[in-house]
């Protein structure tokens, strides 16, 4: 069964905390959204979760395996800006993870352009990241994602930098690609009505040394249409969370 299980996670830079005894989970199927203050700590944790920062203390288990200080082993990153690599085309961005999974090249590009038709980019195969929009490049990090089958999708900010029209159309095309796959996902986001819109589960953060300051279950069923954001209980939800956290920005 897929499961996350962060325990007891500290993290400091130059003596100052960031991370003081971060625990979280996430279960099969779920999507979990991150809010928290700028600099509160979210990319860390991400980061220690992925592998690439240590942790000074804890442990991250997925799956039953700890993979605390590993990068690698069932988990995709997308990040703000989408990160390609300039030399390679969209084919062969999306087909990186496995290339370095050992996948041969046919096997990887048959793969590849099954996923970057998903994210709605046939005929992009052989484009460059610098001929893309920045939507387009960020729905190859996408692909590229989900084309090495994780159990768990880590994304910080994936569409922070990208105008409201195209983050609309990208988080609906998110949702429909992660309702077929259903992986585990931990997504950072700033924007309230985002983690509201997509997730199961929000958890907010307070301002650093990070710790939640509430988890909130969103009761809201799938497929979520639009228009719930203008449904009453959606206002009050987002209205707490943002007093919530002005409310610790101010404490
Ligand atoms: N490599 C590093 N060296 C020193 N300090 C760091 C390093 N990485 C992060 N920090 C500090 O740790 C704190 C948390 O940073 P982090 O990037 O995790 O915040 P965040 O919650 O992702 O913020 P944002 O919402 O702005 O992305 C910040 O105060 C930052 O300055
Ligand atoms: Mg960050």
């Amino acid at each position: 069964m897929a499961h996350l299980n962060v325990s007891s996670i500290c993290k400091s830079f130059e003596n100052t905390p960031v991370l003081l005894d971060q625990s979280l989970e996430v279960q099969e199927g779920e999507f979990v959204a991150l809010l928290g203050p700028s600099g509160c700590g979210k990319s860390t944790l991400l980061q220690i979760i992925n592998g690439l920062v240590p942790a000074d203390r804890g442990t991250v288990v997925l799956d039953g395996k700890d993979i605390t200080g590993k990068t690698g082993a069932g988990r995709g990153m997308v990040f703000q800006g989408a990160d390609l690599f300039p030399w390679r085309t969209a084919l062969e961005n999306v087909a990186f993870g496995l290339e370095v999974m050992g996948v041969g090249k046919s096997e990887r590009l048959k793969q590849a352009s099954h996923y970057l038709n998903l994210v709605g980019l046939r005929g992009f195969e052989n484009a460059w990241p610098h001929q893309l929009s920045g939507g387009m490049q960020q729905r190859v990090g996408i692909a590229r994602a989900f084309c090495i089958r994780p159990s768990l999708l880590l994304m910080d900010e994936p569409f922070g930098a990208l105008d409201v029209q195209t983050r609309d159309v990208l988080q609906d095309e998110l949702v429909r690609i992660w309702e077929a796959e259903r992986k585990m996902v931990l997504f950072v986001t700033h924007g309230i009505e985002e983690a509201l819109y997509l997730a199961d589960r929000i958890l907010v953060f307070s301002k650093r040394p990070a710790h939640v300051l509430r988890e909130l279950v969103v009761p809201y069923e799938r497929p979520r249409h639009e228009s719930m954001k203008l449904d009453p209980l959606f206002l009050q939800l987002r209205r707490e969370i943002s007093d919530l956290l002005r409310h610790d920005m101010n404490a």
